[in-house]
């Protein structure tokens, strides 16, 4: 009997193989996303603030099928504001998704349409269900890498624009060494 091995791996950070999209975000893409423009201002934009490596076993908007990802954050902030993905609905908006926490700690930071603003504790092994119709963006509020994997309907696509204009509702900032939706 033939014994068959599988064309995708992951380990801990990021998934290898065919069909393996891999994408690199430093503080550079990140304009207009933190807070504090005099402290972005003066850092190094070359800096990377995340990478994702996702499995795309399907063509992008194929109504059915899923993708996976692995998102890894590094630590740091911008002023006083995690280290943060950039965040975003889906272009379906309907469309849920789960993330799960892998390595190190953090927050997922929720947004509903009315713009409710919530947050969840990331950590090895918590389990979040993102419903349709909620922005989601992830704050490595730790001193290590965060790693989250998540996982996602391949029809859903990524509305960047939507946060790109009117932001989170709340940010999560160090308040004397706390975690503070502000
Ligand atoms: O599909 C997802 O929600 C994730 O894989 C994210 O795309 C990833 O964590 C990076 O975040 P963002 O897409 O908001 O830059
Ligand atoms: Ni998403």
């Amino acid at each position: 009997n033939k014994v068959f091995i599988p064309e995708v791996f992951f380990t801990n950070d990021c998934l290898t193989g065919e069909d393996v999209v891999k994408s690199t975000r430093v503080l550079g893409d990140l304009d207009g996303v933190f807070q504090d423009k005099e402290a972005y201002g003066k850092m190094n934009k070359e800096q990377v603030v995340y990478h994702v490596s996702s499995y795309l076993p399907v063509l992008e908007s194929t109504p059915g099928g899923l993708f996976m990802g692995i998102t890894t954050l590094y630590s740091g902030k911008v002023g006083q504001e995690y280290f943060m993905t950039k965040g975003h609905f889906h272009s379906n908006s309907d469309r849920a998704e789960f993330y799960w926490g892998v390595e190190g700690e953090g927050f997922l930071i929720l947004m509903d349409e009315r713009r409710n603003v919530w947050a969840e504790r990331m950590f090895p092994g918590s389990l979040h269900y993102i419903p349709g119709k909620v922005a989601h963006r992830v704050a490595n509020t730790g001193y290590q890498k965060l790693v989250f994997s998540a996982c996602w309907p391949s029809d859903a696509g990524h509305d960047y624009a939507t946060i790109a204009d009117t932001g989170f509702a709340r940010r999560l900032v160090d308040v004397n060494g706390v975690p503070t939706l502000v």
